[in-house]
């Protein structure tokens, strides 16, 4: 008798090769290398649903979110759905990710739209684009990297903030005495705070269930500078 074909479990096999490449003292890596293994199929990564986030389509709606012409940037923004999103709201969106395959990807599906899409590294951007932006959207790219790396990946997104700015956050959240064991690390409210000691004001914070796949909450959070 046949044995049923194994179940291809994406999570798992992005845990190994996130494994590997840590174990190399290569934290960023990865990413592009599961794209690549992808080549083309956005079921085999586990956050890629072609949809804008479901959590942030909600803060959205809820909080009658409109563009009217002012800037976006999009902080790894995968195959960039949320960018797609973000210019049907009406903003001029500026979308980053640091895989170039991820980027490639993002381009030909949304090659319909006037999104720039660009390879780049959070921890090395444009000069430009720091203090450069009136919205700034970030959706689970904190929590797969590193907790040594939270509060300089934290800095980071909050540098890219102009003046009067906006900033929304998406992610994962725990308790600040839980320990998060395995990738990836969800944030506390505690880590979240950071944010304000950029200038940053909370202007939203919303503890959100999780799903079926994924139970653990979600946090939305929104700041103003
Ligand atoms: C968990 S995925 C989320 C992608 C997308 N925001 C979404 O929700 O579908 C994290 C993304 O961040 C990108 N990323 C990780 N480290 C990065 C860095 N240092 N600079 C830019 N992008 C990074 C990864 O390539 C990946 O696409």
């Amino acid at each position: 008798m046949c044995e049923p074909e194994q179940e291809f479990d994406r999570r798992a096999r992005t845990r190994e090769i996130q494994a590997e490449f840590a174990a190399r003292g290569d934290v960023l890596g990865w990413f592009d290398a599961l794209y690549k293994e992808a080549a083309g199929d956005n079921e085999k990564i586990p956050w890629a649903d072609l949809e804008p986030n479901r959590y942030f389509r909600a803060f959205a709606e809820k909080t009658d979110l409109r563009g009217i012409g002012r800037s976006a940037l999009v902080v790894g923004c995968g195959l960039g759905d949320d960018a797609r999103y973000l210019d049907d709201l009406g903003f001029k969106v500026t979308a980053f990710d640091i895989s170039p395959t991820a980027i490639e990807w993002a381009r030909r599906l949304h090659a319909d739209r006037d999104i720039t899409f660009e390879v780049m590294d959070l921890f090395e951007p444009y000069r430009g684009w720091l203090g450069g932006f009136d919205f700034v959207l970030e959706v689970y790219t904190i929590q797969p990297l590193p907790l040594e790396m939270r509060e300089r990946t934290i800095d980071a997104v909050a540098s890219f903030v102009a003046p009067g700015g906006e900033l929304v956050v998406v992610t994962r959240g725990r308790e600040d005495d839980e320990e998060p064991d395995e990738l990836p690390w969800p944030m506390s409210r505690r880590e979240l705070s950071r944010f304000e000691t950029h200038g940053l004001v909370q202007t939203f914070f919303e503890v959100m269930p999780g799903d079926d796949e994924t139970p653990q909450p979600r946090f939305v959070a929104a700041y103003k500078r």
